[in-house]
């Protein structure tokens, strides 16, 4: 690992808002008072070609965000003020970029191939011989029967990369994999169709000291033991942890122990052994396929030229949206079935990179940081929260997602109503309809001119709603890798623009140690004192009600 100093840009200490890019875009913001994007259409024919670039088999059409080329170039300037370049040569180097825990961030070397430290590349050496044993079916529980099922057993980034990439691109064969993130119900409903003789878990933890994966894990073993393959439970375990001698002592198997390494954050961790599960479910060369396209991201982002760097376009953008217009939350749209789950990863990726208020160096921020990021799956928001995005007072900037090709078992003409649907949404985003045009339109169907006059501010669109529209290949490993790091690396831009530290979570972490600490108030006798009257108050009234059923 390199253990080389923080690499602190000495240009990004100003605060962003008094910068002269920041005043130049402030001042430029005023122009756009008049504009619709409608208009800018109408006049250039060619917006599409010129806001629009590609790489790694993504297609990016960003022109109907709320850009000129003047606006691009401003954008350009800040991206430059701030010293972007620097800092994305040091995350990319491994330097400790994560000042408050003082490490590295150094995802793209899990998928750097033969360039990735030693270490890497033998895990993933294991996790590719213990997968094919298991695709092959010669891992066999204690009673030698072979495993037909893996429970990954963790929560927040040690679950929600492998679950999206297993849901995206899982192949045929090999055992069922299943994900249990939360304790209790979710569990038993997992586990009441599996059988115990042939069941594997994998306690995927990087601190080995999640309250809600531990429980999962004595849960599970307690099912082993109670059941008719508990005579070896430590058969039917097997962990990924930075925290190896936890792991060992809970009774999992040495050569089951796959190591993650400190400088692998939790939400950046899919491209370690965290993706076991996603390498189980697609098998070893996707994964390995996965690895390669997000490599070609990370090369991408490393040598292209801003203009035409998918990461920062995307970035530069975002901000633009959400500092000049007041856009406060944005959503991630996929009309591609397989990544249903894109949004929740993404929720954890950019709201805990980017929910900070102070500066790498500790000083209060003067601008809003990260946004609230939510979506869903288009085809079902279209018939739910989509009318709230074309005609709400709020404007919400939208990422759509589709592939050009479709997915195997999706016919063509399913696909293409998908299609249909995504830029038809995006479309009408940005054009809108006006007034007018929907008085004309429903003279035009017979509708006494009053009742249209009427009708006509209710069905009116305000348009000028800026999206990006992100079209992959196909659903592939490749594109998936490619589509994932894409989105890291944006956010990495974005944080390095407000100069914050995308890496650390003090947050959560407060809020994990104050939870360990209102634990034991449950069961004690006496009621609970230590904290405000709110939380006393409703730990003692759960605790009074605790004998009368609801
Ligand atoms: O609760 C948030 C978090 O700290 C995430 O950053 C992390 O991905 C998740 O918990 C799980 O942590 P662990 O892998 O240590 O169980």
């Amino acid at each position: 690992m390199p253990a080389m100093p923080a690499g602190q840009n000495k240009k990004s200490s100003a605060s962003l808002t008094r910068t002269p890019a920041w005043r130049a875009l402030a001042e430029h913001r005023r122009t756009w008072r008049d504009r619709h994007l409608r208009g800018l259409f109408a006049a250039d024919p060619q917006r599409f070609s010129r806001f629009s670039a590609e790489a790694c088999g993504l297609l990016l059409d960003y022109s109907k965000n709320l850009v000129t080329a003047e606006t691009l170039e401003l954008l350009l300037a800040l991206a430059r003020e701030r010293g972007l370049e620097d800092r994305i040569s040091d995350l990319l180097a491994g330097k400790r970029v994560n000042n408050t825990e003082k490490r590295a961030a150094w995802h793209s070397a899990l998928r750097a191939g033969h360039a990735a430290p030693r270490e890497v590349r033998g895990t993933l050496e294991s996790m590719r011989s213990f997968t094919g044993a298991l695709r092959a079916g010669a891992v066999k529980g204690a009673g030698g029967r072979p495993v037909t099922d893996v429970v990954s057993l963790g929560i927040g980034g040690s679950a929600l990369g492998p679950a999206l990439a297993a849901e995206a691109c899982a192949a045929e064969g090999g055992p069922r994999v299943h994900f249990v993130t939360t304790p209790g119900e979710m569990l038993a409903r997992t586990l009441a169709p599996l059988d115990a003789e042939t069941t594997l878990f994998i306690v995927q933890s990087k601190s080995f000291s999640t309250q809600e994966t531990l429980i999962n894990a004595r849960a599970a073993r307690a099912w082993l033991e109670n059941s008719r393959g508990g005579a070896d439970p430590g058969a039917h375990f097997a962990a990924v942890t930075a925290q190896a001698e936890a792991a060992l002592s809970f009774g999992v198997p040495q050569d089951r122990v796959f190591p993650m390494w400190d400088w692998v954050g939790g939400r950046y961790s899919l491209w370690s052994a965290v993706g076991l599960p996603a390498m189980i479910a697609m098998g070893g060369d996707r994964f390995d396929d996965m690895l390669a396209g997000a490599a070609a991201m990370d090369a991408h982002f490393a040598e292209t030229p801003p203009e035409r760097n998918l990461p920062v376009l995307m970035a530069l953008g975002g901000l633009w949206h959400a500092h000049f217009f007041g856009m406060d939350s944005r959503a991630v749209i996929p009309y591609a079935p397989g990544l249903e789950l894109l949004p929740a990863w993404l929720q954890q990726l950019e709201m805990e990179s980017l929910g900070k208020s102070v500066s790498r160096n500790g000083k209060p921020l003067r601008h809003d940081s990260g946004a609230v990021l939510w979506g869903g799956a288009g085809t079902e928001g279209q018939h739910a929260y989509f009318q709230m995005l074309h005609q709400g007072t709020r404007p919400v900037p939208v990422d759509f997602i589709a592939c050009r090709a479709p997915r195997a078992g999706t016919d063509g003409e399913t696909h293409a109503v998908m299609l249909a649907n995504c830029f038809a949404q995006s479309a009408l985003l940005m054009q809108g309809v006006s007034a007018t045009e929907t008085e004309q339109d429903l003279l035009r169907q017979g509708i006494p001119a009053r009742e249209a006059a009427r009708l006509a501010p209710h069905q009116a669109l305000p348009g000028n709603r800026p999206s990006n529209t992100l079209l992959l290949d196909a659903l592939s490993p490749r594109s998936l890798g490619a589509l994932l790091a894409l989105y890291e690396h944006r956010t990495f831009v974005q944080s390095a623009i407000w100069d914050i530290n995308a890496f650390d979570q003090w947050g959560v972490e407060h809020g994990k140690r104050l939870a360990n600490s209102l634990l034991p108030e449950f069961s004690s006798a006496a009621p609970a004192t230590a904290h405000d009257t709110s939380t006393n108050g409703l730990v003692n009234y759960v605790k009074k009600m605790k004998t009368e059923k609801p």
